[in-house]
């Protein structure tokens, strides 16, 4: 179990660039796949479809699809962000500053050119696709259906992490309906899905990409019997 714990921890998301002369091999991507088809979701639903693109053409499609992300977007992103790593350690939540943070306009700004070479730059991208026709029954908005998409994201990430493989989430290209329009065009997916997330996978060029990580403390936010009682359980 310790081993568990420890793998949990040490999963990260790998914001650097991948080795594109490292490809991975067919049986790792199908243990990462195979994770995330065994992944709970609420009445076994299994309420997603994975589309694979390793196809570097298909790639650069993607990569190339505008992004544009309301101002608001980019402000509320910001609120979070950690100018030092000093800011981050006493803040124990948010992010720290290692992506670029503006986007402003097509092909100028540099959270689009990070964004573009991250997707073009990958042996895989997996595309995560929500179908809301298997909804959870009595779920109201699907909300048990859209936390089950959450397990299967973790169970690739162990699984990818656990092999070495590196995973990044790319939610920061927005969920425009133009965006999203491409995407299924590109891939040929049917209207009605809705994409969750797309995650790159690949081996880190370099370990340099690892980062200060934060986690709020355990006592924090554990209640014990009476919300607001975060010390231990007094039963005995
Ligand atoms: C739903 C979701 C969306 C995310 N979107 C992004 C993203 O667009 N880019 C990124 O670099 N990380 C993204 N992340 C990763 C989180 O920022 C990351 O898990 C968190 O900062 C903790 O860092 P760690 O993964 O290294 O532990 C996302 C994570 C989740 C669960």
């Amino acid at each position: 179990m310790e081993d568990l714990l420890s793998l949990i921890k040490t999963r990260q998301s790998s914001r650097g660039l991948f080795d594109t002369n490292r490809s991975i091999s067919k049986e790792d991507l199908n243990k990462i796949l195979e994770a995330g088809g065994w992944a709970p979701t609420a009445h076994n639903m299994q309420n997603f479809e994975i589309v694979v693109v390793d196809d570097p053409k298909i790639l650069e499609a993607i990569g190339n699809v505008k992004i544009t992300r309301p101002k608001s977007a980019i402000e509320e992103n910001n609120n979070y962000v950690s100018a030092s790593e000093e800011e981050l350690q006493s803040r124990k939540s948010g992010i720290l500053n290692s992506m670029p943070s503006a986007i402003t306009e097509h092909g100028k700004d540099p959270l689009y050119e990070y964004l573009r070479k991250s997707i073009t730059a990958t042996s895989v991208l997996l595309i995560v696709m929500y179908d809301p026709r298997k909804r959870a029954p009595g779920s109201e908005g699907d909300f048990l259906g859209k936390i089950s998409l959450g397990c299967v994201m973790e169970n690739m990430w162990l699984m990818a992490h656990s092999l070495g493989i590196g995973l990044q989430i790319v939610s920061a290209v927005g969920y425009s309906d133009d965006y999203e329009k491409q995407i299924k065009g590109i891939l040929g997916i049917p209207e009605y899905f809705e994409r969750a997330y797309s995650c790159r996978l690949g081996y880190p060029v370099s370990t340099k990409g690892n980062y200060l990580r934060v986690r709020r403390d355990l006592e924090d936010y554990t209640h014990y019997n009476h919300f607001g009682n975060n010390n231990e359980s007094k039963k005995v």
